[in-house]
C-alpha cells in the first residue's frame, strides 16, 4: 500500500519508441491535493508519461500505482476515478455544449449530474452553443468541465492553456486553482515554466526521457540560485564594462550585461562599482530567478514552445 496521502506512485517507468526513448527511467510520487506539475520543453516525455499513468499507454518497464490501482489491470475500476482532458482534444464541430456533457456524462457510473459543472465553469449560457462556436478559452473550459463529470479525485490536465491569450491563461490558472481547492488533485502538464511556477506546488522538470529535478518551484530556484537575483543594465556607448566579477557571475551579450549575485545588496553593489567607475548605463533592471532559469541552467538550453 502507498503511504497515506500518496494517490500516485511510478518507479522506474521507462518507453521507448522504435530508436526514441520517450521515457528513460523515471520515478516520482503525487500527493493527495497538490497542483503537481510536470514540465519540460517539446518531446520531452510529459504526455507519455501522463498517458501511462492514466493507463492510455502501456509502459515497457516500471510500475504504477493510482490511488492504490494498476493503471493497466485495474483499467476499468480507474477510470471512473480519474478525470482526463487530453492535450489537443477534439469534439465534432456540430455538437452543442450540452450534447457533449451529457454523451460523456452517460459513459460515467455516476449519480451527479452535470448542470452545475457548467455553471461552476461559466458556461451555463453557452449549453446550447455549437462546439465550433466557442472561443478557445470556453473551448478549454468546456474540457475541464467534461473531466470533472463523476467527480474524480484526480484530474490529469494536457497543455490545458497552449494557445491562450493571456488573459484567458490567467483565468484558466484560476480554474485549475478552484479545482485543487475544491478536494481535487490536479496533474498539470506544461512546457510553460511560467504557468508551473506561478500555479504548481510541487514540479517535475522532464527532459529527454529523465527527471532533472523535483520541488516546490521555490526550493527548485533557491537550490540553484540561492540569491535567487538578477541584475541586468546596457552599457552606455562605447564604454567598456567594469570588473563585475568580484560581484558574481557575470554574462555579457554584446552591450547587455547580466550580473548573478550572491548578495541582497546586489543591486546597490553594482550601481555603486558603474557610478565609481564612471560607466554610464541604462535599463537597469533587477529580477527574481524564475523556473525558466533553473532549465537553463540544468540543461544549458531554454525552453520554447
Ligand atoms: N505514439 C508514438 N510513436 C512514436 N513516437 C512517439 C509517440 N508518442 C511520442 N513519441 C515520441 O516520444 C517522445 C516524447 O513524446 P511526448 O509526446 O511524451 O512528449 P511531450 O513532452 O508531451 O511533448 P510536447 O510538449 O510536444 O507535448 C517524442 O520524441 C515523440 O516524438
Ligand atoms: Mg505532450
Amino acid at each position: 500500500m502507498p503511504p497515506d496521502g500518496v494517490v500516485v506512485q511510478v518507479e522506474g517507468l521507462r518507453k521507448q519508441y522504435q530508436q526514441v526513448r520517450a521515457v528513460d527511467g523515471i520515478g516520482f510520487e503525487i500527493n493527495e491535493g497538490e497542483i503537481f506539475g510536470i514540465v519540460g520543453p517539446n518531446g520531452a516525455g510529459k504526455t507519455t508519461t501522463v498517458e501511462c499513468i492514466e493507463g492510455l499507454r502501456v509502459p515497457d518497464q516500471g510500475t504504477i500505482r493510482v490511488l492504490g490501482l494498476d493503471p493497466i489491470k485495474d483499467r476499468v475500476q480507474l477510470r471512473q476515478k480519474i478525470g482526463i482532458q487530453l492535450q489537443e482534444g477534439r469534439l465534432p464541430d456540430r455538437l452543442k455544449v450540452w450534447e457533449a456533457m451529457d454523451l460523456f456524462h452517460a459513459f460515467r457510473a455516476t449519480s451527479s449530474g452535470w448542470r452545475h459543472l457548467l455553471d461552476d465553469l461559466g458556461l451555463a449560457d453557452k449549453a446550447h452553443a455549437h462546439f465550433e462556436t466557442l472561443s478557445g478559452g470556453q473551448k478549454q473550459r468546456l474540457f475541464v468541465a467534461l473531466s470533472l463529470l463523476g467527480n474524480p479525485r484526480l484530474v490529469f490536465f494536457d497543455e490545458l492553456s497552449t494557445g491562450l491569450d493571456p488573459q484567458a491563461r490567467r483565468a484558466t490558472w484560476e480554474l485549475v486553482r478552484k479545482v485543487r481547492d475544491g478536494g481535487k488533485t490536479v496533474v498539470l502538464v506544461t512546457h510553460s515554466m511560467d504557468e508551473a511556477e506561478h500555479l504548481c506546488d510541487r514540479v517535475a522538470i522532464l527532459d529527454h526521457g529523465k527527471l532533472l529535478a523535483l520541488d516546490t518551484p521555490d526550493n527548485l530556484i533557491k537550490g540553484v540560485f540561492p540569491s535567487a537575483l538578477k541584475v541586468s543594465f546596457q552599457l552606455d556607448g562605447d564604454a567598456e564594462p567594469p570588473l563585475l566579477d568580484k560581484l558574481g557571475k557575470v554574462e555579457t551579450n554584446g552591450r547587455a550585461v547580466t550580473v548573478y549575485g550572491h548578495s541582497h545588496g546586489l543591486i546597490v553593489e553594482v550601481v555603486s562599482l558603474l557610478v565609481s567607475s564612471g560607466i554610464r548605463f541604462r535599463q537597469l533592471t533587477v529580477d527574481r530567478m524564475s523556473l525558466e532559469d533553473v532549465f537553463l541552467h540544468l540543461t544549458g538550453k531554454r525552453v520554447r514552445d
